[in-house]
């Protein structure tokens, strides 16, 4: 079925938002390095945007967790497709997402990663979808928080397709 997508956040808003976020993250964090631990693959344009924003020592690592196939519903599964190269001992984590929907795959990885001895972790992430969550889950830094429309664009998917679109667009089938 052929689909077509309509802007939701235009390029201008999502970089001046991310400014935003990279300001505060800087400000909460004076004094200190931040670990940003990017959930891939959505999670990446985000990341690395966000990170030329931080103005404290940042190092990066990467993750992969699989929730979704090519539907646009969650399957609850979770499973780690790739895991961190390095250890989250004494360091302050930041989980770097593209979007929280039902809150399943976080609420699985935090706890996970919270295990692993870091000062602390906490969730940045660029969309929200307040009104999918199934599972509680605190986020710390919110982008946006939009409606329940499946989106696209700035690291996000349909089916592997828009990506590299550099706003966020909604998928309309008519
Ligand atoms: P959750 O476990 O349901 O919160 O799923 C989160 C993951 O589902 C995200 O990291 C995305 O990979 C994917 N996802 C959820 N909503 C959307 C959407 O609107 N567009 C693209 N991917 C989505
Ligand atoms: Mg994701």
């Amino acid at each position: 079925m052929a689909e077509r997508i309509e802007v939701l956040l235009t390029e201008e808003e999502v970089d001046k938002r991310i400014q935003e976020i990279g300001d505060q993250i800087s400000r909460d964090y004076a004094g200190k390095q931040v670990h940003l631990v990017c959930v891939l693959k959505g999670g990446s344009f985000f990341m690395c945007e966000l990170a030329k924003r931080i103005t404290v020592p940042v190092s990066i690592d990467f993750m992969s967790v699989s929730s979704y196939g090519g539907d646009t519903k969650s399957s609850g599964v979770v499973r780690i497709v790739k895991d961190l190269d390095e250890s989250l001992k004494d360091k302050h984590v930041i989980v770097i997402e593209d979007i929280v929907d039902s809150g399943r795959t976080l609420s699985y990885l935090l706890d996970m990663l919270r295990s692993r001895g870091p000062l602390d972790v906490r969730l940045c992430t660029l969309l929200d979808k307040p009104d999918r969550r199934v599972v509680d889950v605190k986020v710390d830094y919110t982008g946006f928080e939009i409606p329940d429309e499946f989106v696209v664009g700035y690291g996000l998917d349909y089916d592997q397709k828009y990506r590299n679109l550099p706003y966020i667009g909604m998928v309309k089938f008519d």
